[in-house]
């Protein structure tokens, strides 16, 4: 296994040397080295030049490439090539192809072209995996295997149909079971038989919506399952090499990012935030928090970033990020937790999908912006090296107060077609809250409700439509030991498996915040709605009954007005607020504010907030502030510590410039 000197970050990018000629590996080194390159993500896409025929491997450009690295001190996390099988194996196994929703076989000539759950898919990973095992296992420049990219694939169809019924049958046991859960009585979906059920493809009408949130189960613990056979492989040929596999955050939800995280040792995120404006660095704070918080509090990796142009989807173009912001965004990850930093990618393909998308070598060459500032950003990296040492004790960023639930069966839920407003959404109303703490300077963890919650002061959820008995009893217990909690509209409505609770909506959680739900009114996409305390919210209201909680403020519009919008239920010394409607980014900055000041948070920095990002983080005996200014205007900070990238002490105001940053000892 690789050896690292000392303490250092990592820094890199996937490397694809088999998409050119070996002349310019010798390039490809001499820029690694001048960058402080020390890590490559090497064969992610490879198959087809590993495997060219179904049997055939390959390695000798790998075994060249393997020791070029090593003997230029260059860790290698090496890639199993599972999310692109080559065209021969479309042909051998056409049963394996993807199907989507409407039924339509897809073929090759992109990527990800399989269907997990064909046993043919998995076979033909698990060998080349093994393969690459073998081969490479023990080899000098390993440093981390990296399974797969991205899981992320969904597939229907007859072999998916196959996989879908046994694990329904596991689940279930006999096919009334089913019925019952899925109340298979309603349209006249009962079912005789497991034989008869079908991945939910597309329907005449809205389908079960139980039905649904099963087959993302299904799909989500087939992609782990995946997951789990190649972890064993690659793990029994290098037994101390952590194993990882990229989680595309925050946008997928393919798969449950809490039973992902189990079966691997580091958490790694694929990061690409919007390149213009400061959504984007509050969207970088939100996806190193979730991926700290995946990986339990310990150091976890940024896989990719980009080091300029970068897709917006929404837009239809790739963005520029501004001079700059390729190095401040990564000392914000590295805040946040983050091992180092690596980009996607070395250098951009001749020709292939994403030839424009930004890498470290653009196609101008070494002379370029983009470069000198990856050669900057190294040398950066190189002089905080001690800041990668592990804290001698304790966690590693801020001492995190405050908890959002993030749950996966939640935002299943909210994507299971029949819910009354597309509003429900469960990720941006968690981006919502994470954002709003952001802008006070309040750091914030993602968590589960079934774990140890004694931690936190204050525990927030957002849109977790369905919840199970147990977690309902979870978050009861916490408020019980004296913990403060606020609960959002909807939260709590249904079970785990989506049958609405008797006697009110928010059921789950109604008792513990004092209330009684008994009615939705649902706002239209372009209704805005003033409350008594003048806050603005919009998207969705209740028909809201205080049942023993306080009313804090109140609808204003018929038919509601005067009814009860937020509330707050005194349990001890715990409190429990309820938030009716969707607040607008303002209001809900200020009653996050009043929740957080009511339960003793604080900012985690006195200078943190309106756009000026603190973060503490711990290493060796010491710790280390990081400090950037969002805003548009010059902000004067009172600092202490050793500035490390100016070599100066601070100790009282500093004047910090828009886009400007500080790392202090
Ligand atoms: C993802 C993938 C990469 C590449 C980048 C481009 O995260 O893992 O292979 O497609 O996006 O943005």
């Amino acid at each position: 296994m690789h050896q690292e000197q000392q303490h250092s970050f990592v820094f890199g990018g996937d490397y694809n040397p088999e998409q050119w000629p070996e002349s310019v590996w010798a390039e490809d080194v001499r820029l690694m080295r001048e960058a402080h390159v020390n890590r490559v993500t090497v064969g992610v896409f490879s198959w087809s030049s590993l495997e060219p025929e179904e049997g055939r491997y390959d390695f000798g450009w790998l075994d060249t490439v393997m020791d070029l690295m090593h003997a230029n001190g260059i860790g290698v996390v090496l890639a199993t090539p599972t999310a692109s099988p080559p065209p021969w194996f479309t042909f051998a196994h056409p049963e394996a192809l993807p199907v989507t929703a409407d039924g339509v076989r897809l073929v090759h000539g992109s990527r990800d072209t399989y269907n997990p759950a064909a046993p043919a898919y998995r076979e033909a990973a698990r060998r080349i995996a093994g393969a690459l095992a073998d081969r490479y296992g023990r080899h000098p420049a390993l440093t981390m295997w990296h399974v797969h990219n991205e899981y992320g694939t969904v597939s229907y169809g007859p072999e998916t149909d196959r996989a879908f019924r046994l694990w329904l049958a596991d689940r279930y046991g006999d096919i009334a079971a089913l019925n019952e859960t899925w109340n298979s009585a309603f349209w006249s979906q009962k079912y005789s038989t497991f034989e008869h059920v079908l991945a939910p493809q597309a329907t005449q009408y809205l389908p079960n919506p139980a039905h649904l949130l099963d087959f993302k189960r299904f799909s989500a613990d087939t992609l782990r399952d995946a997951l789990r056979e190649q972890v064993a492989i690659v793990r029994a040929a290098s037994p101390g090499v952590p194993v990882t596999t990229n989680f595309m955050l925050p946008s997928w939800n393919h798969y449950d990012q809490w039973d992902v995280a189990a079966e691997i040792d580091e958490v790694s995120i694929d990061h690409y935030p919007n390149a213009r404006d400061i959504e984007g660095e509050t969207h970088v704070a939100f996806g190193a928090d979730l991926a700290r918080s995946f990986n339990r509090g310990r150091p976890w990796v940024l896989m990719e970033q980009a080091t300029s142009l970068i897709y917006d989807y929404a837009a239809a173009r790739l963005f520029a990020k501004d001079p700059g912001r390729l190095a401040r965004n990564t000392l914000q990850y590295l805040a946040r937790g983050a091992t180092g930093s690596l980009f996607f990618q070395w250098r951009s393909p001749r020709v292939g999908a994403e030839f424009f998308h930004s890498p470290m070598v653009p196609h101008a060459g070494e002379d370029s912006r983009v470069f000198r500032e990856i050669v900057a950003l190294g040398h950066t990296l190189s002089a905080l090296a001690e800041i990668a040492e592990p804290p001698a004790a304790g966690r590693r960023v801020n001492d995190t107060r405050v908890a959002i639930v993030w749950d996966s069966t939640a935002w299943w839920a909210s994507e299971t077609k029949a819910m009354p407003s597309d509003d429900l959404a469960f990720l941006p109303a968690v981006r919502a809250v994470h954002r709003a703490l952001w802008w006070q300077g309040i750091a914030s963890d993602v968590v589960r409700l079934d774990q140890d919650l004694s931690g936190y002061d204050l525990v927030l959820v957002p849109s977790k439509i369905a919840a199970s008995d147990a977690e309902a009893a979870a978050l009861a217990a916490f408020v019980d030991a004296g913990g403060h909690a606020a609960i959002w509209y909807f939260a709590g409505s249904t079970d785990e498996n989506l049958s609405v609770r008797p006697g009110g909506f928010s059921g789950a959680f109604a008792p513990l915040a004092g209330i009684r739900v008994e009615e939705h009114h649902p706002l239209a996409a372009d209704e805005g709605i003033e409350l008594s305390d003048g806050s603005l919210a919009d998207a969705w209201a209740e028909y809201l009954q205080a049942l023993g909680a306080e009313v804090l403020a109140t609808f204003t519009h018929p038919p509601l007005a005067g009814r009860p919008a937020i509330t707050r239920n005194r349990l001890g010394a715990g409190t429990v607020h309820y938030l009716a409607t969707r607040l607008d980014a303002a209001a809900l900055r200020e009653h996050l504010a009043r929740i957080a000041a009511e339960a003793g948070v604080t900012p985690d920095h006195p200078e943190a907030g309106n756009g000026v990002e603190i973060v503490r983080r711990y290493a060796g005996d010491g710790s280390y502030l990081f400090v950037f200014n969002h805003g548009t205007t010059p902000r004067t900070l009172d600092l202490t510590g050793h500035d490390l990238l100016r070599d100066r002490t601070l100790d009282g105001p500093v004047e910090v410039p828009p886009a400007g940053y500080l790392v202090l000892r």
